[in-house]
């Protein structure tokens, strides 16, 4: 990890994410449910709280230090990053479970819509880095059938090879390492781009406070972020990871699956190389 004058900050991403997800997630509408739902789902998870709060003895001072520090998560924008963190895998488990076709994993907060759209064969587009290996990824989308799905899109979003994400590091350029790639007639893609870093779950926040109080790690194993969507098909958000990287067996934000793992090899020019193919299910009608 390298430390600049340009290290962006919690503050920064928080904030950031906050208002990306204000502006552009489909942020649920709570008339949508019916009160006894509402009901039963809050009480299930006040339920948990009392419990922690009886199992462990929890003292005064420890519920105010829990206020204060709820309260500094909402003042620095870090409710995104927290909920996609520590809770977000659990949905994506629970809507997992009646689906088929490629495996899933979380949005994350980095989420942005409307990037570049590349043709089938592309570049990323990305800043010049001395220090970044080049990757190759290349692969199909198929519906279940194995027929492959010309003009599906792969969104792809990841971070550089120092674990930032452009639109919430301000060192980086917009649009840095996103793209939206179409794919050919039968399917197929082809992304030139690099490897990236591990991510951490920026420390100076009330996030990483909480990490580190806690005595965990901040790290998520290197990944790229991946929507593949193509008409008539339910589309996929997920993650793909790679074999030995550090942190994949404890990340922090617990999004790694076995089936989401790229083994690129070096095809001798100091490029790795990998493939991974997508498979659609249709939309439910
Ligand atoms: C967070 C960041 C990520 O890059 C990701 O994939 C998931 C979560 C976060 O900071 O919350
Ligand atoms: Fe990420």
């Amino acid at each position: 990890m390298t430390t600049t004058q340009n290290t962006p900050t919690a503050a920064g991403a928080g904030a950031n994410a906050s208002k990306n997800f204000k502006a552009t997630a489909a942020s649920g509408d709570l008339a949508d449910t019916p009160p006894e739902r509402v009901a039963a789902i809050v009480t299930a998870v006040l339920k948990g709280v009392h419990d922690a709060i009886a199992e462990h003895d929890v003292t005064y001072p420890e519920f105010q230090a829990a206020k204060g520090w709820l309260m500094a998560v909402g003042e620095g924008g870090e409710w995104p990053l927290f909920m996609d963190v520590f809770v977000e895998h659990a949905v994506e488990e629970q809507v997992a479970k009646s689906q088929s076709g490629t495996k899933g994993s979380i949005l994350g907060p980095y989420y942005l819509p409307d990037q570049t759209r590349l043709e089938s064969v592309c570049e990323l587009p990305h800043q010049d880095d001395p220090n970044a290996t080049p990757l190759v990824f290349d692969g199909q989308v198929r519906d279940i059938d194995g027929t492959g799905l010309g003009g599906a899109t792969v969104e792809i979003w990841q971070s550089d090879a120092d674990g930032y994400y452009s639109g919430f590091a301000e060192h980086l350029p917009e649009g840095n390492l996103r793209g939206v790639v179409v794919t050919d007639d039968e399917g197929r893609f082809s992304i030139t781009t690099i490897q990236p870093a591990p991510y951490q779950i920026p420390t100076d926040g009330p996030t990483g406070q909480l990490i580190e109080a806690a005595g965990w790690h901040p790290w998520r194993p290197a990944h790229l972020h991946i929507l593949v969507k193509a008409e008539g098909h339910r589309p996929i958000t997920t993650q793909l990871y790679f074999a030995g990287g550090e942190w994949l067996d404890s990340d922090v934000a617990e999004a790694t699956k076995p089936e989401l793992i790229l083994d690129p090899q070096d095809d001798g020019t100091g490029t790795r190389r990998t493939t991974y193919d997508f498979e659609l299910e249709p939309a439910k009608a």
